[in-house]
């Protein structure tokens, strides 16, 4: 009798048996989310796309993984099963194994997809250095205190600050090693946007003569930049924990400094993944700053930011914006900033006296956008 009026109970607002079946599936798979993380930082840790790139025969069989991955036999089956979530997430893909003439091989291997070889980690754009940054406890310990940070009020301390005791940044410098693999996976990301930006945006850096990346991480936009425009004099500013050890090249310079001092004058300021990271207040203050330098826009000025807009009339697909969406917690979680729709872009550039501006998306997630004085 328990179970009928229980169901009886779970349709009393009316909801018919297939939705009323979907709703804990829909629960259960937010549940689990970590899994897929924890499923990718465990193959990312264990080199498993590196040892599946390096196999010399394509695709690997699972007997052949276990010993290159020098884990115990007896790990074969969890192995299979941590393969088969990620085989089902696109991560891996199976194939079956080439058939010889003399023997009938009906076994199946795996191979690499796109996106497990951008987690390769001597790929030159790798993302292995961003994922296993952000899935370090130390970047995911703030989330489990979310709630509470909620319930107090004082708005200036972030969710990591209030479980790391000091601000994202000092956090970096005062340690080392998750600061570097930060620099690095900024670095990756960076190599990728300027593959991009260089192929359908390049016309809008010609005839500039010089440029400061500010907040420019170890170089790699304004090496992708110096490098592509011989004549243009780059710069980049940065805390000293970033570039104080950096030398520069011929038309390429490192300087270190705090934005919200000072930046170096330039005909044109350019703000990779920066404002993001910065309240409304903040960013006008730097955007103030990025507009006492540059000349007027008759002259060459501009400032160029590559960032994320906020897809707010879902014309992209549902995951890019969910991704966007995950990036704007992020930006809660770390630090006081956002990510913001056109209108609230809008509204940044006025305040902070630009006159007009364009925006071009690019990739999937961020955009090109140029703001005139
Ligand atoms: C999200 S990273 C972006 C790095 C780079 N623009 C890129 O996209 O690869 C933000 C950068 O801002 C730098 N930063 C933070 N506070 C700063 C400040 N007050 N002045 C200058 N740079 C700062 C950080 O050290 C970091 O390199």
């Amino acid at each position: 009798m328990a179970p009928q009026r229980d169901a009886e109970v779970m349709n009393g607002d009316g909801q018919c048996g297939e939705e009323l079946l979907a709703a804990p599936a829909h629960i259960w798979n937010h549940i689990f989310n970590f899994i897929s993380s924890m499923s990718l930082k465990c193959a990312v840790q264990l080199n498993i796309p590196e040892i599946i790139h390096n196999h010399p025969q394509k695709p690997i069989t699972l007997a052949q993984l276990v010993p290159a991955l020098q884990i115990p036999e007896t790990k074969s089956t969890y192995l299979y099963r941590l393969m088969r979530i990620l085989v089902h997430s696109r991560f891996f893909g199976i194939e079956r194994v080439q058939e010889t003439v003399e023997e009938q091989v009906e076994e199946e291997g795996y191979v690499l997809t796109l996106p497990s070889k951008l987690l390769l980690k001597n790929h030159p754009v790798s993302m292995s250095p961003y994922l296993l940054g952000m899935l370090d406890p130390v970047m995911v310990t703030p989330w489990h205190f979310l709630s509470d940070w909620f319930k107090k009020t004082d708005e200036l301390i972030t969710p990591f600050e209030a479980t790391q005791g000091m601000p994202f940044w000092k956090y970096f410098g005062d340690n080392p090693e998750i600061g570097k693999l930060f620099d690095k996976a900024m670095a990756c990301d960076s190599k990728l946007v300027m593959s991009v930006v260089l192929k359908e945006c390049k016309m809008k850096f010609e005839g500039i003569r010089s440029l400061v990346d500010v907040g420019g991480g170890t170089g790699a936009v304004a090496m992708a930049l110096a490098e592509t425009f011989p004549g243009v004099k780059c710069t980049v500013l940065d805390l000293p924990q970033v570039v104080g050890d950096l030398q520069g090249s011929k038309n390429l310079e490192f300087v270190c400094g705090d934005m919200f001092e000072s930046i170096p004058s330039a005909d044109v300021v350019l703000l990779k993944w920066i404002l993001h990271n910065w309240s409304d207040e903040e960013c006008v203050k730097i955007l103030k700053r990025c507009r006492e330098v540059i000349p007027s826009k008759e002259e060459g000025g501009k400032v160029i930011i590559i960032d994320i807009v906020v897809d707010d009339h879902n014309k992209g697909n549902y995951e890019s914006k969910e991704t966007q969406l995950f990036f704007d917690l992020l930006m809660m979680v770390f630090l006081t900033g956002r990510e913001r729709t056109e209108i609230e872009w809008k509204k940044l550039f006025l305040d902070a006296g630009f006159t007009s501006y364009n925006i071009s998306p690019i990739m999937e997630l961020r955009s090109f956008i140029q703001v005139f004085p």
